[in-house]
């Protein structure tokens, strides 16, 4: 019989979230755990094979392992590679800062995959996340669509968080998303958010709000969330691990969700194979099933394109 069997590459702050995650989700029979210090991978695994004698946990088959282990992989996670760190000096460290090294470590991930399967959805989250994305999908021949990264999941997360806490309510109540690059130029899509039906220059007519809609308040809100967590606590682990984890559960069971990824565009805004970034798409076995070309108004097209040109930047950093 198949199992629903997951691979997790990297097992630093945010590989060891989603493998605590994954453990927990009650899909996967066996986990399969990845690092360079074979040491990390063995302690993890084990650490979580005990938690499995204990309630509320699954008894899933959690070991360390290495590329070969990949060949009847279902879904692969990556989160190879090192993460930004904020300092008293740079409080807003650019994700692109990580392009040249994270680039040769995708280059050596997306090797040792390859060896071994060619059928695996693989879901990145290595930062700076387009450009790892681009790397993987561009650099090596594996299957369209097989292959896209946690995107702008994470942004649209904290966009829905920051919208509900103005206007006191359940974020998962909130339908809205964030496009572009994972990082700094990432930009929500106001013409397409709303509160159960209530549309962005509804909210502050029906919702008693702490502050009224600002699009550029709050999306500079949204982009900040991420460095509030790094200034807090170092790392940012729970929120990513989610994403990642939300997104395998949609290709284990086909869900067919639809959820902002990030994939080379082939055609969508004008980018033909020239450019990854996020945009909604339908998440189902066969990985991405569907690019959803949404329209956006006017000041909203004009930040995309500022998206795309500031990641096309970071891809010249990485290709070097
Ligand atoms: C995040 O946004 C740093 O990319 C990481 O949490």
């Amino acid at each position: 019989m198949k199992n629903n069997k997951l691979a997790i590459i990297g097992m630093g702050h945010v590989g060891s979230y989603v493998l605590a995650d994954a453990m927990k989700v009650g899909l996967f029979s066996e986990i399969v755990v990845i690092d360079q210090d074979k040491n990390i991978a063995f302690g993890e695994a084990l650490d979580q094979a005990h938690a499995t004698s204990l309630t509320y946990m699954t008894n899933v088959h959690v070991h360390a392992g290495d590329y070969p282990d990949l060949k009847d992989a279902d879904v692969i996670i990556c989160a190879a590679g090192p993460s930004i760190i904020t300092t008293e000096d740079n409080k807003k460290p650019d994700r692109a800062l990580l392009a040249k090294e994270n680039g040769e470590i995708i280059r050596e991930v997306m090797t040792g995959i390859t060896q071994y399967t060619n059928e695996a959805i693989i879901i990145f989250i290595t930062n700076p996340l387009d450009s790892m994305v681009y790397i993987a999908e561009n650099e090596f021949d594996y299957p369209k669509g097989r292959i896209f990264g946690t995107g702008t999941m994470l942004d649209s997360a904290r966009l829905r968080q920051v919208i509900a806490a103005n206007y006191r309510v359940d974020p998962k109540s909130v339908t809205g998303y964030m496009m572009g690059e994972h990082g700094l130029t990432a930009f929500p899509v106001f013409s397409r958010l709303n509160i159960q039906g209530f549309g962005e220059k509804e909210l502050d007519h029906y919702f008693k709000g702490k502050e009224p809609l600002d699009r550029k308040t709050f999306g500079q809100k949204v982009v900040d969330a991420a460095y509030d967590v790094l200034n807090g606590k170092g790392w940012t682990n729970a929120g990513v691990a989610q994403a990642a984890i939300t997104l395998a559960k949609s290709v284990l069971l086909d869900e067919r969700s639809v959820y902002p990824v990030c994939t080379t565009l082939n055609g969508q805004y004008g980018y033909h194979g020239d450019v990854a970034l996020s945009m909604p798409c339908i998440i189902g076995r066969n990985g991405v099933e569907q690019q959803l070309e949404i329209e956006l108004d006017h000041e909203e097209v004009t930040l995309l394109q500022q998206s795309a040109a500031y990641i096309q930047e970071t891809m010249k950093i990485a290709k070097t």
